[in-house]
């Protein structure tokens, strides 16, 4: 039966930046992902990088291409009310947010895993965890049309929302905690200029629309939508219609448009499950967390779980010592509750949740508030550019 230290499931970011951090530390691991990599490599997801995520990147020596083709952004924009307020973060924190697509680091990661020879298997198929209750869990799972069998000493679930490893858990041992927003968000990518150098989120009567960007000259726009919708009643120009109709006029008219070259709709949930270890296995990233996409926190939050992940196993190796990989659970909820909180705020301050007029005023209200205040402002930035790490945690 073949043996590794830690048994990754799922090759998304969290699965393969922790193994990336293990392997950096002389700790062995194996990566199973059911995709193939093609599949991994084309999802279109996160944009937006917090300072910590780029130093975790930097530690674990991906960090090249990003610091070269990033877009750093300073700040971003409130849309409401017909004009637009620019929260100044670096002003207000210091520090700025990088836009890189998820796609590109993901790549990145998937690269040096390869290059560096690591055992990362897609199409990894029937995935099943046992023993984790016990000092050597086994997975197993097919590859190649045959059956295979992994022994380890601990299991990271990396394998998203969908995943299997939460759902190997005894539903009496965890407690799930689970807001569904009533709406989706509708993205589309276009080889365009961006409208504007930095993100526009925009509060409107119709709705939230967001504009974004992955470079200099490739959009990412969303409006958001009704959860029953479907991308294909959404042709390009009744998107950029309804795009522009939500933006402050004087960036509507700036918008330059283009055929998409993706279009996808994106249901918009809060979700946490507790605790996040249990016995040998541990959750990570979307498999133990979903926050809606509003605060750019998803990808922020996988990669703050694996920063202490990686920092207690390599502790365990060293060591022999557990009081990290015991901390792990209540070290990672706690960023995780106030990641939920924000982009829960941050939701219900942009979004249309009805068509109560009532609502949006004081959504108005509020906004109106929030730009006009220092201690707001500096609120929304901390939280926005990722509140600071424990110390324990943050050292390398
Ligand atoms: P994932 O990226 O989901 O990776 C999990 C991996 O596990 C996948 O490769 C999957 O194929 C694999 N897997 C699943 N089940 C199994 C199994 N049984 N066996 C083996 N492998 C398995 N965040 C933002 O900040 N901004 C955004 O705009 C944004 N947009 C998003 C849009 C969508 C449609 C989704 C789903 C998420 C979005 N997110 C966004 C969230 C962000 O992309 C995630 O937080 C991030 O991908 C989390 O990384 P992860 O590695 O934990 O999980
Ligand atoms: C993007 C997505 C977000 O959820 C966000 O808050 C900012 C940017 C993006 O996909 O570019």
């Amino acid at each position: 039966m073949a043996r590794t230290q830690v048994a990754i499931i799922g090759a998304g970011p969290s699965g393969l930046l922790l193994s990336q951090l293990l392997h950096l530390h002389g700790v062995d691991s194996v990566v199973l992902e059911r995709q193939n990599r093609a599949h991994v490599a084309g999802r279109i997801r996160a944009g937006v990088l917090e300072p910590g995520t780029v130093d975790l990147l930097l530690q674990a020596k991906v960090g090249e291409r990003m610091l070269s083709e990033r877009l750093i952004h300073d700040g971003f924009a409130l849309g409401f009310a017909g004009k637009s307020f620019r929260v100044d973060l670096k002003g207000l924190t210091g520090d700025a947010v990088s836009v890189y697509g998820q796609t590109e680091l993901t790549k990145d990661l998937t690269d040096a895993r390869v290059e560096a020879g690591a055992k990362l298997l897609f199409e990894a198929g029937d995935v099943a965890i046992d023993g984790i209750d016990g000092a050597h869990p086994t997975v197993r799972y097919t590859h190649g049309g045959r059956s295979h069998e992994l022994t380890c000493d601990f299991v990271a679930g990396c394998d998203g929302y969908h995943g299997v490893c939460r759902r190997s858990v005894p539903p009496a041992a965890m407690q799930n905690f689970e807001r569904i927003y009533p709406f989706g968000w509708l993205g589309i990518l276009a080889d365009v200029p961006p409208v504007a150098h930095e993100l526009i989120y925009s509060n409107h009567e119709r709705g939230f629309a967001l504009c974004s960007m992955r470079s200099l000259n490739r959009s990412r726009y969303y409006v958001q939508c009704g959860l029953d919708e479907k991308p294909e009643a959404w042709p390009d120009a009744r998107f950029w219609d309804e795009l522009r109709c939500r933006l402050p006029a004087p960036v509507a008219e700036a918008v330059t448009t283009g055929p998409s070259i993706e279009k996808s709709i994106a249901p918009l949930r809060s979700f946490v499950v507790e605790p996040l270890k249990f016995g040998r296995l541990f959750l990570v990233g979307d498999a133990a967390h979903i926050v809606p996409p509003t605060g750019a926190k998803g990808l922020n939050l996988a990669a703050a779980d694996v920063r202490v992940l990686y920092q207690a196993l390599v502790e365990y190796y060293r060591t022999g010592r557990e009081e990290l990989i015991e901390r792990y659970s209540e070290q990672c909820l706690r960023r995780t509750w106030k990641a939920v909180r924000f982009s829960w705020w941050f939701t219900s301050l942009t979004h249309k949740f009805s068509d109560d007029p009532f609502n949006h005023r004081l959504q108005l209200a509020e906004l109106d508030y929030l730009t006009g205040s220092a201690a707001a402002l500096g609120s929304l930035a901390e939280n926005y550019v990722g509140l600071p790490f424990e110390a324990s945690a943050a050292a390398s």
